[in-house]
């Protein structure tokens, strides 16, 4: 069950007084999982897969134990599946990067992509000369809801990869990647989710989605910064190559040869962020227990009530599908004010702390929506009713004192 009052005494910063809805940036990170990364750093700090003694073995233990819990939790069929990162950045570079591309191929992404789920692709295609293939959204752009018969259309024999955000980071809403996937695949290219949205707020299973590749990042679901995640289907480990090599990541070494070990030590070359990926399975367990589906259903609560309340504001514009369509992320502006202004008069006036700005999303954000920038809000499951009430009055006094 998810107790919010109970929960919040759980996060050391929120009794700062701040109203925090910038979790779409970064979430807050609980006592248990701190607590988690001093265990480490008390008691059993050393490096992983490298030591015989007991102080290794242990780290070792601990660091495989957290692997599990993200196979657990996201439905891999194996733990060979999990890939240690440092955000969802590294995942999708690594995908990019260690495909083998054959000029005339083709990808398809989407126009709502962050950029890290974008420009990758544009490198693919001025490296290798492949075919890039963008869909918008269908209907009203404010919406960015994007339609399956678009990638029906599009996706084809040479569609190496479909690369797509489950949630987009600037409005929230939901892709219908499992029919995108299916299309894919009739097509035999693969899918990769970018999960950096998804897979804190909604129970997110590869297995039910199909999907090739699932990236995310540890620091916007409870974890430290420096933990994230890349799942590869097991069936294609051996399609990669590792976006980094040397120790730690192979099977054997020669004077002038090496082979490289099997996943997922052949993608971890390194020292591994270990303390982070100790935290990162902390946090599972934190948001296991209060159970994904219970997190998704306040999350959707929140959203509605923010929506509504929104909307309802006199200059403000929405940039939203309908509630149902979507979680957690609120973009909007102010009539004829400056978006980073307004940003940063929630912070002094409020102690309300939002992003501003382009979301790293130029493509929708210029490209179709016509905007240089919009605040965007986002919620988690600490957050309550009274803080969207408090932001909502907040914006009010913005718009009375600021908007003529
Ligand atoms: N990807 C993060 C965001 O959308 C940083 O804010």
């Amino acid at each position: 069950m998810l107790n919010v009052r109970k929960v919040r005494k759980d996060f050391p910063i929120l009794k700062t007084g701040i109203i925090y809805l910038d979790n779409a940036a970064s979430s807050l990170t609980p006592e248990p999982v701190l607590q988690k990364m001093l265990e480490f750093y008390c008691h059993y700090r050393a490096n992983v897969g490298r030591g015989i003694h007991h102080l290794s073995q242990k780290a070792s233990e601990e660091y495989e134990r957290a692997r599990t819990k993200v196979a657990d939790f996201i439905n891999a069929k194996s733990e060979n599946e999990v890939i240690m990162t440092k955000n969802t950045t590294e995942g999708i570079n690594l995908i990019a990067s260690g495909l083998k591309w054959k000029k005339g191929e083709k990808i398809v992404t989407s126009l709502i992509e962050h950029h890290s789920d974008f420009i990758v692709w544009l490198r693919v295609k001025n490296n290798y000369d492949i075919e890039l293939k963008t869909v918008r959204p269908k209907g009203s752009v404010e919406e960015g809801l994007l339609d399956v018969t678009d990638f029906e259309k599009i996706i084809d024999d040479k569609t190496k990869l479909v690369a797509l955000t489950h949630v987009s980071n600037v409005l929230g809403v939901i892709t219908p990647i499992e029919e995108i996937t299916k299309i894919a695949h009739e097509h035999g290219a693969y899918v990769l989710v970018d999960g950096a949205q998804s897979v804190p707020h909604m129970k997110v299973d590869v297995q039910k989605i199909g999907c090739d590749f699932l990236a995310f990042s540890g620091h916007k679901m409870c974890a430290p910064t420096g933990s994230g995640v890349l799942y590869i289907r097991k069936e294609l480990s051996e399609e990669v190559e590792p976006l980094c090599i040397g120790g730690g990541a192979i099977a054997d070494v020669e004077h002038d040869s090496y082979t490289l070990d099997k996943s997922p030590r052949r993608f971890e070359a390194g020292t591994p962020a270990i303390a982070d990926v100790i935290g990162l399975g902390a946090a599972i367990d934190y948001l296991q227990k209060i159970g994904m589906k219970n997190i998704e259903r306040y999350e959707r609560k929140l959203t509605t009530l923010m929506y509504e309340e929104m909307t309802a504001l006199p200059n403000v514009e929405v940039y939203s599908p309908d509630p149902e369509q979507k979680i957690g992320i609120m973009a909007f502006n102010i009539k004829d004010l400056n978006p980073h202004d307004v940003a940063l008069a929630l912070d002094v006036s409020a102690n309300i702390m939002v992003r501003s700005g382009h979301h790293c999303a130029l493509p929708f954000i210029r490209g179709l929506l016509h905007k240089s920038g919009t605040i965007r809000a986002s919620t988690y499951f600490y957050n309550t009713e009274e803080e969207i009430d408090k932001f909502v009055s907040a914006l009010k006094e913005i718009i009375n004192s600021l908007v003529e």
